[in-house]
C-alpha cells in the first residue's frame, strides 16, 4: 500500500499546446515542500488497453513501462496506471516531468508535461562572507547577498536603515567609494514567500583623509581674557594624529595654554590671553591618507560690525537718514569708517533696461565716525547722514577699529530717502520707499580699495552738530554719536 503523506497540488493550465486531446489528465505545476510526496498523472481518454509509457525528467529518460522500472532512480516509482510518484522531495527534484505515450503505428507518440517545484525558504550568504568590507576612498566596493530558495527570492536593500532606490532587485551592489558618506551598513532582505524573509548586512568602511570643521576661526579676545580655539574632527578613518601649530611650529603648552580633547572636539585654551598669544594658529588632523588643516586667528581686532534694521530708529527724511550699528570689541573702539554711495543696482528701477543707461559716477564716500571710550564688549552707534538727495537709494558699509586694528567690513545696508517737498513720487519708481535691508553678499566683493574716495575726517570727537567743509560733488554730514554699552 502506498502512503502518500502529503500532496500539495496547485493546478495550472500550464501549456495548452502540450495538452493534446487524448489525455484525460491535465498538465500541472506541483508546488511542494521538502520530504513531501508527489504523484504525477498520465491518463489517456478511454484507454483500456495496455499502453507503453515513458517518463522523462527534463530530457532524461526516467523509466519505461515496457522496461519494468529498470531505469527508475531511487524515490521514483511508476504505478500500474502510469502515474509517476516521487517521494521525499529534495531541491534536485525541481524539474519538468514529461509523460510520453508510445502508440502503435501509424500514430506517433503523444506527450504531456508536468512540473514539480520544491519550495524552500530563502537563505542568504553575504559577499564578503564576514559581512565587513574596508576600502580606501576611490577603490571599488563589491558587496552582495547570494540567495538560495525556491522560488527565487527577491532581494531588497537598505542603507543605514533607509530603503535604497535601486531599479531592480539585484543581489550585488558595486560602486566606487568616491565619498566617505558612501560608507555604512548595507542590509539585504531576501523574500520568496516561503517561510520568513531573511536579512543579512554588510558593513562598508571607507578610509579617507580626515575632515575637520570649526564654527569660529576668527576668535576675538583681549589681554587677560580666557580664549579657546575649537576644532572638530568630523571624520577620521583610520584615526588621525592631531596637532596645534603656531607659525609652523607646534604650540608650547603649559598650565596657562592647554590642549584638550573630548571625543572628536579639540580645543586650544588660553586661560588668560597675553599680547604675545595673538596670532595665527593651525589645527591639523592627519592620517596615512592625508591631512586637514584649519587656520584660526586669535585676535584683538573687533568682530565684524553689523547695521541694525529697526523702522523706529532708522528715521528717513528727504535729505537725511539715521543709521544704527553694533560691534563686539573687548577693547575701546577708536573709530568707525562709514562708506556710503548712491545705489544704481538692480533694485533701483523696475524698468528692465533703465539702469544700464546711466553709468553715473558712483563713488564711495568715506565718513570717519569717532568711536567710544567703553570697554564693551558690545558697542553701538547711531549716526545721522545729512545732505542726501530726495527719493534716492543708498548703500552703506561700516568698519570698526580698536587698538589691535580694523575689523572686517559689515554687510551692505540699503536705505532710501523720502521724496522732497512738493515732489511727486515717480510712478514707476517706488523703490525709494523701500524699507532698509541688509544685503546678503560678502562685503568683500565691494572693492572699496579701488573705489574713488572722498575723504572727510571729523575731528570734533563726536560732540554735537558740526559744520562740514564744502567738498565739490559731496554731501555734507552732521554727526551725532550715541554710545551704548551693554554689561
Ligand atoms: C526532511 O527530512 C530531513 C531528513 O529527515 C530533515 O533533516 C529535514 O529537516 C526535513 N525537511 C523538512 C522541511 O521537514
Ligand atoms: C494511480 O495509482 C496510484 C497507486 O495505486 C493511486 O494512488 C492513484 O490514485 C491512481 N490514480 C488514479 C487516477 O486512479
Ligand atoms: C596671519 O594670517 C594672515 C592671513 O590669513 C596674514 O595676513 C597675517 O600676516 C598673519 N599674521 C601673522 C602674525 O603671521
Ligand atoms: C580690487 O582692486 C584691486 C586694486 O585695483 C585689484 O587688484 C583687485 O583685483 C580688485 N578685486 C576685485 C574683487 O575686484
Amino acid at each position: 500500500m502506498l502512503l502518500v503523506r502529503e500532496i500539495v497540488v496547485i493546478l495550472f493550465i500550464k501549456n495548452i499546446a502540450n495538452c493534446e486531446k487524448p489525455f484525460k489528465s491535465v498538465p500541472v505545476i506541483v508546488k511542494s515542500y521538502e520530504n513531501d510526496t508527489v504523484l504525477l498523472p498520465c491518463y489517456l481518454e478511454g484507454a483500456e488497453s495496455k499502453l507503453r509509457v515513458r517518463w522523462y525528467k527534463d530530457s532524461t529518460l526516467l523509466g519505461d513501462s515496457e522496461d519494468a522500472h529498470h531505469h527508475l532512480p531511487p524515490r521514483v516509482r511508476m504505478h500500474a496506471n502510469y502515474s509517476l510518484q516521487v517521494d521525499t522531495l529534495g531541491s534536485e527534484d525541481t524539474a519538468d516531468y514529461t509523460c510520453e505515450v508510445v502508440r502503435p503505428e501509424p500514430w506517433g507518440p503523444i506527450r504531456q508535461t508536468h512540473s514539480i517545484e520544491v519550495q524552500y525558504s530563502p537563505t542568504v550568504r553575504t559577499i564578503p562572507e564576514d559581512g565587513f568590507l574596508e576600502v580606501r576612498k576611490g577603490e571599488f566596493v563589491d558587496i552582495g547577498c547570494e540567495t538560495t530558495g525556491t522560488p527565487e527570492p527577491i532581494v531588497d536593500w537598505r542603507k543605514n536603515g533607509e530603503p535604497m532606490a535601486l531599479l531592480d532587485h539585484r543581489s550585488r551592489i558595486k560602486f566606487r567609494a568616491e565619498h566617505r558618506l558612501l560608507a555604512g551598513v548595507y542590509e539585504c532582505t531576501a523574500n520568496n514567500g516561503v517561510g520568513s524573509p531573511i536579512r543579512a548586512a554588510i558593513r562598508v568602511v571607507i578610509h579617507d583623509a580626515p575632515v575637520v570643521t570649526a564654527e569660529r576661526t576668527f576668535v576675538h579676545t583681549a589681554v587677560g581674557l580666557r580664549a579657546a580655539l575649537i576644532a572638530k574632527v568630523e571624520f577620521a578613518i583610520p584615526p588621525a594624529r592631531i596637532s596645534w601649530y603656531r607659525d609652523g611650529r607646534p604650540v608650547n603648552t603649559d598650565e596657562r595654554v592647554l590642549i584638550i580633547a573630548q571625543e572628536n572636539v579639540h580645543q586650544l585654551i588660553f586661560r588668560s590671553v597675553r599680547m604675545t598669544d595673538l596670532g595665527n594658529y593651525t589645527f591639523r588632523a592627519e592620517n596615512k591618507l592625508g591631512m586637514a588643516d584649519i587656520s584660526f586667528k586669535l585676535t584683538g581686532i573687533p568682530n565684524t560690525p553689523s547695521f541694525k534694521v529697526d523702522p523706529a530708529l532708522n528715521k528717513a527724511t528727504s535729505t537725511s537718514f539715521t543709521l544704527i550699528w553694533e560691534v563686539d570689541s573687548y577693547s575701546t573702539i577708536i573709530e568707525y569708517i562709514l562708506w556710503l554711495r548712491q545705489y544704481h543696482g538692480r533694485h533701483v528701477n523696475t524698468e528692465p533696461d533703465s539702469f544700464t543707461t546711466a553709468p553715473t559716477a558712483n563713488f564711495w564716500s568715506k565718513i570717519v565716525v569717532p568711536g567710544d571710550s567703553r570697554d564693551g564688549p558690545i558697542h553701538s552707534a547711531i549716526y545721522v547722514v545729512r545732505g542726501l538727495t530726495p527719493s534716492t537709494v543708498y548703500e552703506a558699509i561700516v568698519t570698526a577699529r580698536n587698538r589691535f586694528g580694523w575689523s572686517k567690513q559689515s554687510a551692505v545696508l540699503h536705505f532710501a530717502t523720502e521724496p522732497g517737498v512738493g515732489e511727486i513720487k515717480p510712478a514707476t519708481i517706488d523703490d525709494t520707499d523701500i524699507t532698509p535691508y541688509l544685503e546678503d553678499l560678502e562685503p568683500e566683493t565691494y572693492n572699496v580699495s579701488q573705489a574713488q574716495i572722498f575723504e572727510f575726517i571729523d575731528d570734533s570727537k563726536g560732540t554735537g552738530t558740526h559744520e562740514t567743509p564744502y567738498l565739490p560733488g559731496m554731501l555734507s554730514f552732521t554727526l551725532i554719536i550715541i554710545i551704548f554699552s551693554s554689561s
